[in-house]
């Protein structure tokens, strides 16, 4: 590659989970700090982050698309400094190094708070990747939390141990690690000094977050969440993603007793048949699953529950499908994720007998699909009528229309004088299948 004059504007496009997201936010604040600015909106970049996801087939393929068309002149008139991240980087680094030229950085999820160095290295003419796995060195190397909208990530844990049969995740983000109690104490303060009012927990298994407090007390998450439920100005804490084997008794007594824990349980299961559970390796069955939402919902008996499902994993039969249709009957989700099986390579189910016909998929997929849509609905027109807090995030279509969450995560729009940021207190008036409408409370503006 020839020497290039050094990018003045940068473009970070996530396109995974809201860990994946995290680290794009933070990719971006050291890029801003390296004196780079973010491109405006429509407007071409000189360095262009894609922060890719592998999880699925689909995911991974769209990143050599977005490369050709970044380089052919399609998405912008010039073509920029191109920078591959995320699992697909750490997962095919060297594959994407060889396949595509114009890349000049392939940088793992582990390994990205060596972007800036690189980044000289790339300004040099110097192609580098950088896949290492040094775990938690990444968060102390980060520069730190400064502007950040009204709902935050915080990635407390990443990695995991579990290995599903079907999942890439412990390959691309390795074994589980927690990052230390002080330290996310102390980003938590950072982002609601930064305006946060809403943080989310992430971790690929954010139950199985451990750690010492402050008094050296050995805590789990319920640990952490009441502590960080004390940071002034902090109004909600929402936790993501969850795996049935590590919710314990502390978890669920917190969701009953904790204010500023939101009413919300993303609880992925995803299968309604045993016979598939212990072919994907996970720990549960149906009827340890249902008995844990039971002590969820004791605890707090309107928690809105969200799951993700897989239709079509290698071997299961029809029959084994309708018990995941009745699984979804019985829990009643008030949202969810289901996704056709991909087969992953390297992963022990990419190699099993009896993958299912992908026309088999289509219409599974869209079965379950309609149940889920049906219920979730049914959940929102259960809401009309409710009055709740709602966190302003953005602004809607129209002019003086408002977007927010409720308590129980559904999209809120309404009209009223607020301001991203204000916690309003709303009627819930009208259920969309995605949405609710609603109307201000005379007098009900609370600023947390
Ligand atoms: N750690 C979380 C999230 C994993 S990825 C968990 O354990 O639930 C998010 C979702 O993607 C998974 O819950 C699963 O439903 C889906 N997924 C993962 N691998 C997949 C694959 N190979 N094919 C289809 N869906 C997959
Ligand atoms: Fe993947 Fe299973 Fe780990 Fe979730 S628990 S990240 S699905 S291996
Ligand atoms: Fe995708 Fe990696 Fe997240 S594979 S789902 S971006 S952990």
């Amino acid at each position: 590659m020839k020497p290039t004059t050094p990018p003045r504007t940068f473009r970070v496009k996530s396109f995974g989970c809201q860990m994946n997201v995290y680290d794009g936010e933070r990719m971006a604040e050291m890029l801003a700090q390296k004196g780079i600015t973010p491109a405006a909106d429509g407007e071409d970049a000189d360095l262009v982050v894609l922060n890719t996801c592998h999880i699925r087939e689909k995911a991974a393929e769209k990143i050599y698309s977005d490369i050709g068309r970044l380089t052919k002149g399609k998405t912008q008139k010039k073509a920029p400094m191109i920078a591959v991240a995320g699992c697909v980087a750490q997962a095919e680094g060297e594959e994407i190094m060889a396949r595509a030229p114009a890349v000049s950085m392939v940088v793992g999820p582990q390994a990205y708070h060596r972007l800036p160095e690189m980044l000289d290295r790339a300004v040099a003419g110097e192609r580098s990747t950088d896949t290492d796995m040094p775990a938690i060195a990444k968060f102390a190397a980060l520069p730190e939390r400064r502007k950040i909208g009204p709902a935050a990530f915080l990635t407390v844990q990443e990695g995991c141990d579990k290995f599903c049969t079907y999942c890439v995740v412990p390959y691309t983000r390795g074994a589980e690690i927690s990052r230390p109690y002080s330290d996310l104490v102390a980003e938590a303060r950072k982002l609601v000094e930064a305006g946060a009012k809403e943080i989310t927990l992430l971790g690929q298994n954010v139950s199985a977050w451990s750690g010492e407090n402050d008094k050296g007390h050995a805590v789990g998450l319920a640990g952490l969440i009441r502590d960080l439920a004390k940071v002034d100005g902090l109004a909600r804490i929402r936790y993501t993603t969850s795996h049935p084997a590590d919710m314990d008794d502390a978890l669920i007594a917190a969701h009953g007793e904790v204010d500023k824990l939101m009413p919300f349980l993303h609880l992925p299961v995803q299968a309604g048949s045993d016979r598939v559970l212990r072919a994907m390796n996970r720990s549960h069955t149906v009827e340890s699953y249902l008995r844990l939402l039971e002590r969820f919902r004791a605890a707090r008996p309107d928690l809105a529950l969200s799951g993700d499902f897989i239709v079509g994993f290698p071997g299961e039969t029809d029959a084994e499908f309708e018990e995941t249709l009745s699984l979804v009957g019985e829990v009643a989700y008030a949202q969810a994720f289901s996704f056709k099986y991909s087969p992953r390579p390297g992963t022990p189910a990419a190699t099993m007998d009896d993958q299912v016909a992908r026309e088999v998929m289509d219409v599974r997929l869209q079965r379950l699909q309609a149940a889920l849509n049906r219920d979730q609905h049914a959940f929102n027109e259960a809401s009309v009528g409710r009055t709740c807090e709602v966190l302003v995030e953005r602004k809607g279509k129209h002019p003086g229309q408002w977007l927010g969450k409720s308590p129980w995560l559904q999209s809120v729009w309404f009209e009223g004088d607020v301001a991203i940021g204000d916690l309003v207190e709303v009627d819930l008036l009208e259920a969309g299948p995605n949405s609710l409408r609603a109307s201000v409370r005379e007098g009900a503006l609370s600023l947390a």
